[in-house]
């Protein structure tokens, strides 16, 4: 089924030039490689080997479990394997998380022409792998997607909240991917490693969307080949598809959506800032219309809770990667507090500078608010949730850089 090319040994020697366009050489003969994200999944590992075993009888084939140092061990289990299967392999991963970068990193670490992603828990049905590589390789396919919703498919027992859930998922991701796919939520897919190459540098590997993520990065109109079947209940072990999975999604779309050219944090921040003013406008209200307080005393509570609101939203789901908790959370309020009231009133006495140079009421509101935006987000960023600094890539350049040298050319 595999395409070798027997006549084109190389010599070890030789280091052969990267192919380009040819996708369905094989350069060490493995046909396909099957990446399967882990996490505990202990229960689930021996019994996806042996099936896959059956069913990739005679192609030469590989598994790369990726796991994310589950508590049940289930990297222990599959190192076993491994020892005694060289078709096994494993990427222990400590102290990450996360399915696509599981996957992306899987992808990575097999260099097969041809790789599928598969959950490791047995609700995706292994029997059509052989079908989607067939798919794959007679119409030159970039990618061939495993869909509950082809003829065929069917979304199993999931329940009526989750079939909803997906329908919405998928409406929002055939809208990014600018292309149909059935079944654009599926984690279950077969990839072309020269398509996935072409995009890999573009994927923003947040959360469960690997194939959106992929698809909608192309630059070109993908070809997409779908295969029918029926999702499976899991019998061991518990989904891990939860509330951040879904915060991971909504980032995944805004990246998408904007092109990656507002960083995807900032645009989620300033979603939360903007509740922000609801919070604030809902409290001063209560306050007046209600309580009956003056104004000043109403607007510096409003302020208070909406800050105290907008710093646990932030907490939550913009940060929910780097969440304080307990004694941090205390310090990481206040110096919440502080880095916005400086952020209020640089918004103030900027907005009102540039009034005062010309410009109409509306814009000198607008750049008032963008400059605080940008002002809260790099303070608490730095200070409040401590993001480590992306590390300037010529350090030692940097340094040679103050001296003026005379030199040829540019720099
Ligand atoms: N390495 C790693 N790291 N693996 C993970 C992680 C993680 O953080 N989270 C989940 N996995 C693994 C699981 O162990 C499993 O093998 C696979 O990824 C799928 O995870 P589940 O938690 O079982 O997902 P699900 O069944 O709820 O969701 C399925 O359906 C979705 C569509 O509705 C998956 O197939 C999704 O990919 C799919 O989008
Ligand atoms: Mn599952």
């Amino acid at each position: 089924m595999g395409s070798h090319i027997s006549t084109a040994e190389v010599s070890s020697a030789d280091t052969p030039a990267p192919s380009s366009g040819e996708s369905t050489r094989q350069t060490h003969g493995i046909d396909l490689a099957v990446v399967l994200p882990t996490f505990n999944e202990r229960k689930n590992v021996g019994e996806i080997l042996s099936r896959l075993e059956n069913v990739l009888r005679g192609l030469t084939w590989e598994v790369i479990f990726v796991d994310d140092d589950s508590p049940d061990g289930t990297a222990d289990l599959v190192r076993y394997h491994a020892q005694r299967d060289p078709r096994v392999r494993l990427v222990h991963r400590v102290g990450r998380r996360g399915l696509a970068s599981a996957c992306i990193e899987g992808i990575m670490a097999s260099s097969s022409d041809f790789v599928a992603i598969m959950d490791a828990d047995l609700q995706h049905d292994e029997t059509i792998l052989p079908r989607m590589l067939d798919l794959l390789q007679i119409e030159s396919l970039d990618v061939v997607v495993g869909t509950r919703n082809a003829a065929g498919g069917s979304m199993g027992q999931f329940s009526s909240r989750r079939v909803f859930l997906s329908r919405l998922g998928e409406k929002i991701s055939q809208a990014v991917c600018h292309c149909k796919i059935s079944d654009p939520m599926s984690g279950f897919f077969l990839l072309n490693r020269a398509f996935f190459m072409e995009n890999v540098h573009e994927l923003q590997g947040g959360g469960f969307k690997i194939l959106v993520d992929v698809v909608s990065s192309s630059k070109r109109p993908v070809r997409v080949g779908e295969v029918g079947y029926s999702f499976r209940n899991r019998v061991h072990g518990d989904s891990k598809l939860d509330f951040n999975a879904a915060i991971e999604y909504l980032f995944l779309i805004i990246n998408k959506v904007t092109g990656g050219l507002v960083p995807t944090r900032f645009a989620v921040f300033s979603l939360v800032g903007a509740t922000g003013l609801i919070i604030h406008l809902a409290c001063l209200s209560l306050l007046m219309l209600v309580f009956h307080r003056t104004f000043l005393v109403s607007q510096i509570a409003a302020t208070i809770v909406a800050m105290t609101g907008n710093f646990f939203l932030n907490n939550l789901i913009t940060y929910r990667d780097r969440k304080l908790r307990g004694v941090r959370l205390f310090t990481g309020v206040l110096s919440f507090w502080l880095a916005c009231s400086f952020g209020a009133w640089a918004n103030v006495t900027f907005a009102r500078a540039i009034l005062l140079s010309g410009a109409p009421w509306f814009l000198a509101g607008l750049a008032g608010v963008v400059i605080s935006s940008v002002w809260n987000y790099s303070m608490t960023s730095l200070f409040t949730w401590q993001m480590p600094q992306r590390r300037r890539k010529h350090t030692a350049v940097t340094t040679f850089e103050a001296v003026p040298t005379p030199t040829k050319g540019s720099q």
